[in-house]
């Protein structure tokens, strides 16, 4: 097995562990409407995990930059392998979103996950936390959307890929005004689609999976998730082309306090260029060695919540890595009583 392969191996199975941490304890709190503390108990169990994993990671995305969050801030250093001068571990850059959602889990509703993407130094864009503009597809649609096309064209663009007619496909948008365009458009060509209060990221992985129900995901939202997103699709052969709202085309965007004054060269300053670039799913994901890793926080379209039932608990994961070509559904049961705990199939 290569130096490479076996970095993939080893580590997959340890970033399982981190996000299963911080979805069990995320979803303790389910639906205590408190979306700060559920977050805040994420991103401490994934912390604490995260410095068990044998590698010296570097957080590229996180909770923020160094002075307003304590933990998984932008630049942190994480992981066993910083402990010792002399390590032999790997460098790891990691993006996370210990709670993708942090509403759905406040409010027990679907498609809560724990979930982050880690590749060699330079495999994952450093983006800001301002909007992006997005399209995401799966694997048969990949290479067929436009972001500038008009949305009719894209919809019977990937109906074509899907052979199947527009009125067939279902599109996952974000319920926000700024969409309300979009929205009429995806309507007057004939699609479905399914309104979500949160979470264009799992939806982004739903679309990259045949068999979901979802076809597509359009329409403004986080550009950390757009990164995450982009990983995920390295390993699912899915595409995401999305560009950055930068403060001059706010016109349709309801939360522009999002987007800070300096957004622009904070982005220059991080290394993009040029914010305007349509960036593709290689642009934001480049590394070669990608390990994407999301546990269910609430039951959800490919994933299933934390179930507790007194002496375990019962996680489900998604474990994916670019090298070893590996896309893992993975059933967990954390058993927590005695030698009389039961396990169900
Ligand atoms: P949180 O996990 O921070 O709650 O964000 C969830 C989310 O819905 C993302 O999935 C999405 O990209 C973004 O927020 C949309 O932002 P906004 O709520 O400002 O429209």
């Amino acid at each position: 097995m290569s130096y490479e392969r076996q970095m993939e191996h080893d580590l997959a199975l340890d970033f399982l562990r981190v996000v299963e941490a911080a979805a069990i304890d995320s979803a303790r709190t389910m639906g205590q409407g408190k979306r700060k503390y559920s977050d805040h108990v994420a991103v401490e169990a994934m912390r604490s995990v995260m410095d068990t994993v044998p590698m010296r990671g570097t957080i590229v995305i996180g909770e923020g930059e160094r002075d307003e969050a304590p933990m998984l801030y932008i630049g942190e250093r994480v992981g066993l392998g910083w402990k010792d001068e002399d390590s032999q571990h790997h460098e790891v850059d990691i993006a996370v979103d210990p709670l993708e959602g942090t509403n759905l889990c406040a409010t027990g509703a679907a498609n809560a996950i724990a979930v982050l993407a880690a590749s060699e130094k330079g495999g994952l864009l450093h983006a800001p936390d301002v909007y992006m503009n997005k399209i995401v597809v799966g694997p048969a649609a990949k290479g067929s959307v436009d972001l500038d096309a008009p949305v009719k064209d894209n919809l019977k663009s990937i109906a074509r890929r899907l052979q199947r007619d527009v009125d067939d496909l279902t599109v996952m948008v974000l319920d926000r005004p700024r969409h309300k365009s979009l929205i009429d458009d995806i309507r007057a060509a004939g699609a479905r689609i399914k309104l979500i209060t949160d979470g264009d990221l799992s939806a982004g992985i739903s679309a990259a999976v045949a068999g979901s129900g979802v076809h597509a995901v359009m329409g403004i939202g986080g550009a950390p998730e757009g990164v995450i997103t982009a990983a995920a699709m390295q390993c699912l052969n899915g595409e995401i082309l999305a560009r950055f709202c930068v403060k001059e085309d706010l016109s349709d965007i309801d939360d522009a306090s999002r987007i800070p004054e300096d957004a622009r060269d904070r982005m220059i300053e991080m290394g993009i260029s040029d914010p305007n670039k349509v960036h593709d799913t290689d642009d934001l994901a480049p590394g070669k060695r990608m390990i994407f890793a999301a546990a269910g926080v609430t039951d959800g379209t490919i994933l299933r919540g934390v179930r507790f039932f007194g002496t375990g608990i019962r996680t489900q994961s998604l474990i994916m890595t670019t090298e070893s070509h590996t896309v893992r559904f993975v059933d967990t049961v954390h058993i927590e009583g005695g030698p009389d705990t039961v396990v169900r199939f």
